[in-house]
């Protein structure tokens, strides 16, 4: 049942803590820095990386990216269908085919074609025994529990964590002891975060505040740039409004044409770094624009330059976006609910997609 939720979507925003927890149990043993995933035993440290995955996945796998630079391992993610249609050199690379439901036919097929030419594969799946699981030479399990709402919730949070200890189980030496343990203090901490952000958010106040727009805009940089994207489906998917996701960098190259003072702009900008400081120079080019600015955020200084903000905790950047996702989860829920929308079970929409 839905435990007193109106939609399951609801209740699985609100079990990610729980799912989080799940994902980390008996991997992490943060005080030795070591992360055990006895699934991926014989798994050595690939020299290169292609991610593969449809729609949230997909924006799960452009994260993933940016952690394998981290280490220093190229990798690339794609597109499921387009990287079926034209596979670029393997070398060999590890192919990781990131999909919730192990059943996307998309999915499925790129991680074929690259087992075809040899690659070795691995898939990050929610399901115990799903295709993806069973054709690929490794499964890493999320472990988030059943999703029953068609739009993906806490199993892109749960991506999001198993990616990180992915990372952490290949990065061997590259990491020192002390790096590492910095790191899983970090996951272990996130759910205690994540339920915070729950317990204080402002997103239906938000979400009442700028309903009826003409569009909504979603922008980020450097690892905010994949829930940038990730908002702006959620959003399209359950509210039938017109949003779009953008590299904060980007916006500046076109669309900045369409904005204009009924386009609020939710800015994701965490960390006080420099890309932070560029993010905040792309705010003002829309504010300049009279665009309403909604700044999802931990910084207190960046709510001068916004009309509203979604407050998240401060602390890692590097899991930061999985708490803003928390807040633009809830903001498109929040507008969805407000136009009596079919949230569970959005128009043209189903759970797994089995064609190509
Ligand atoms: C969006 C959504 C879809 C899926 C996509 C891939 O909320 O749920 O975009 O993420 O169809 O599904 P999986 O992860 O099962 O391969």
């Amino acid at each position: 049942g839905k435990s007193g939720y109106d939609h399951y979507m609801l209740k699985e925003i609100h079990e990610q803590p729980r799912a989080l927890r799940q994902c980390l149990s008996g991997r992490v043993d943060e005080r030795r820095g070591e992360v055990t995933l006895s699934e991926l035993e014989g798994l050595e440290t690939p020299s290169a990386v292609h991610l593969v995955a449809c729609g949230t996945s997909y924006h799960a796998a452009l994260y993933g990216v940016q952690l394998f630079h981290s280490l220093g391992i190229p990798a690339q993610a794609f597109l499921a269908s387009e990287y079926a249609t034209g596979v670029p050199p393997l070398g060999d690379s590890l192919v990781v085919g990131i999909t919730q439901s192990g059943e996307t036919a998309d999915t499925l097929s790129a991680l074929r074609e690259a087992r075809a030419r040899g690659a070795r594969t691995l898939a990050v799946t929610n399901v115990v025994g799903s295709t993806a699981a069973r054709e690929c030479d490794y499964a890493l399990y999320i472990r988030a529990g059943p999703e029953i709402g068609v739009a993906a919730t806490k199993t892109f949070s749960s991506q999001l964590v198993s990616l990180n200890l992915l990372v952490e189980y290949l990065a061997g030496d590259q990491r020192s002891s002390e790096e590492r343990r910095a790191v899983l203090q970090t996951l272990r901490d996130l759910p205690g975060r994540v339920q915070q952000v729950l317990d204080e958010s402002m997103a239906e106040e938000v979400a009442a505040e700028y309903l009826g727009a003409d569009g909504y805009f979603f922008i980020g940089r450097g690892l905010n740039y994949p829930v940038a994207l990730e908002g702006a489906l959620k959003f399209k998917e359950i509210t039938y409004e017109h949003a779009e996701g953008f590299a904060a960098g980007e916006l500046k190259h076109g669309t900045l044409a369409l904005v204009t003072e009924n386009t609020p702009v939710f800015a994701v900008v965490t960390g006080e770094d420099a890309p932070a400081k560029k993010t905040l120079g792309n705010v003002r080019e829309v504010e300049s624009r009279g665009a309403p600015v909604i700044a999802v955020t931990d910084d207190d200084q960046i709510e001068r330059y916004a009309d509203a903000s979604l407050r998240v905790p401060s602390g890692s950047a590097r899991v930061a976006p999985v708490l803003v996702n928390v807040q633009l989860q809830l903001v498109a829920y929040w507008v969805a609910n407000a136009l009596g929308r079919s949230i569970d079970k959005p128009r043209n929409l189903a759970k797994s997609v089995t064609v190509e």
